[in-house]
């Protein structure tokens, strides 16, 4: 039912951890099944992601989509990383069954939320980026 590359980047997932004096950082849940993701970005003088970590306390399609949503937006600047979509993680997953298609939800939100966190305190216009609804401090 999970494609090789859920099962591995669940059984190995990548960037997790938390980065120090983050440039911007997003924590969201899920209100259904109470799980919480925190996503950190380190951000360049040129608005490049170059690094990006997560803390991801849920279940494996979760920790799945975090960290291809890591992997995803690193390289990337802070308007490209928008394209970062669910839909592209799960793509990027060779997909997720129907009932799993809400975890990946997450991840993205927890981009936008940690994106918006940065373009506040650095007064930087991300199009397409609206406040984050379900963000937990
Ligand atoms: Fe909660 Fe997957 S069941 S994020």
């Amino acid at each position: 039912m999970y494609s090789e590359k859920v099962i591995d980047h669940f059984s190995n997932p990548r960037n997790v951890g938390e980065i120090e004096n983050p440039s911007g950082v997003g924590t969201v849940g899920n209100a259904k099944c109470g799980d919480i993701m925190r996503i950190y970005l380190d951000i360049d003088e040129q608005e490049v992601i170059r690094g990006c970590k997560f803390k991801t306390f849920g279940c494996g399609a979760a920790i799945a989509t975090s960290s291809m949503a890591t992997e995803l937006v690193i390289g990337k600047t802070v308007q490209e990383a928008m394209e970062v979509t669910n839909q592209a993680v799960m793509e990027a997953l060779d997909g997720l069954p129907p009932v799993k298609v809400h975890c990946s939800l997450l991840a993205e939100e927890a981009i936008h939320a940690a994106l918006w966190d940065y373009s506040q305190k650095n007064h930087v216009l991300i199009e397409g980026l609206e406040e984050p609804k379900n963000e937990l401090t």
